[in-house]
């Protein structure tokens, strides 16, 4: 890579100028706080909390509380709510604010069934005068800088970001984050960004354009086809969070970046570990750690009996220990592709 990159102006959501456009997209079940840490430290400019839901007589569940367990010491905090009742979003967003959210981000951007069937997440779209009293009630309830996150549209037919994206800037949301799918569209096909350039060319905040982006050279074309002021990452983190730190190094213009030595890899996968059992207690923390080391392994060599076995003990010291064992091996480590 040369060092001719041309440089996106800094992103900025509200006061908070982010160091890096590159975010981490808000992913139920995998952007949890350890992971969102780790994304930070390997420069993700924003990490967002999982969407948590704004009936907030629901969040003692242990779901709830793991999601709003906020990493207040990574600036700009941000908080994800998803409702469709424009007073309990508002009450939510206070509640957000109130366990120190300095960004409050809403969802219209989910496609799953349970969500949607009560009209949160993307099914919203359909009705643009709820978004708007949704956006209202949201900017009105609270101090902070509120973003907004959706699809490009209803269905193939319904492609209404762009006018969603006005409604929004009238509202007063000072960030818009695009994903390049219809809500009919779930995660089939690939993302498109046409309907993101539209977004960007009708308001004047910032966009953040998200969909299928895994490799630097697909954030340049992302970003000339959009005009975005920052791009989101999702899928493409997962078991590669140092994703962040190579899509920096190749946006200064830096050609070969190296991600980790073995000893580092070893070093932050067995802390990964270790955070997610702390922070979910064993027997959950043990669950959840298997995905993520299943999508590590994606990115390890000769690691197939490793996963194997990794992925069926049932107690944090084991997992421990298989990991170093096979960091142990003279053979274990990145894989050639990584
Ligand atoms: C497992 C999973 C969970 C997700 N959870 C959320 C969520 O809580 N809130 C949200 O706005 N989007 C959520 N998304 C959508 C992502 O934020 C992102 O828009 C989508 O994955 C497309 O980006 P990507 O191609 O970079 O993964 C989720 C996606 C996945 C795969």
């Amino acid at each position: 890579m040369s060092n001719a990159v041309p440089q996106p102006k800094p992103l900025s959501i509200g006061p908070y100028t982010l160091d890096s456009p590159f975010v981490l997209a808000p992913m139920a079940g995998v952007t949890d706080r350890p992971f969102r840490a780790l994304c930070r430290r390997f420069g993700a400019g924003m990490t967002t909390s999982e969407m948590t839901t704004a009936d907030t007589s629901l969040w003692q569940s242990a779901k709830s509380r793991h999601r709003l367990d906020l990493d207040l010491d990574a600036e700009p905090v941000a908080v994800q709510i998803a409702g469709s009742e424009p007073a309990l979003l508002a009450d939510a967003a206070r509640a957000c604010v109130d366990r120190g959210a300095q960004i409050i981000d809403i969802n219209m951007g989910c496609p799953a069934k349970k969500v949607c069937r009560k009209l949160a997440g993307s099914a919203l779209l359909r009705d643009e005068r709820l978004v708007a009293a949704i956006l209202e009630a949201v900017v009105g309830a609270v101090d902070v800088p509120v973003t907004l996150k959706t699809r490009t549209g209803w269905d193939a037919e319904h492609r209404n970001a762009p006018r969603i994206a006005r409604i929004a800037e009238g509202a007063g949301i000072v960030a818009l984050t695009i994903h390049g799918r219809t809500r009919a569209d779930k995660y089939r096909g690939e993302a498109e960004y046409a309907t993101i350039a539209e977004v960007k060319s009708r308001v004047s905040i910032p966009v953040i354009a998200n969909g299928d982006i895994r490799t630097f050279e697909k954030s340049l074309e992302v970003l000339k086809l959009t005009g975005a002021d920052g791009l989101m990452i999702g899928r493409a983190a997962q078991g590669r969070p140092w994703i962040f730190a190579e899509l920096n190094a190749a946006l200064r213009g830096q050609s070969s970046f190296a991600p980790l030595e073995k000893n580092d890899l070893r070093a932050m996968m067995l802390g990964h570990l270790d955070d997610l059992h702390r922070f979910y207690g064993e027997s959950t923390g043990v669950r959840v750690a298997r995905k993520h080391l299943t999508w590590y392994c994606e990115h390890l060599a000769n690691a197939e009996e490793y996963r194997n076995r990794v992925v069926r003990v049932d107690s944090a010291s084991e997992q421990l220990a298989l990991t170093v064992e096979y960091f142990d091996r003279p053979d274990g480590g990145f894989s050639r592709a990584a």
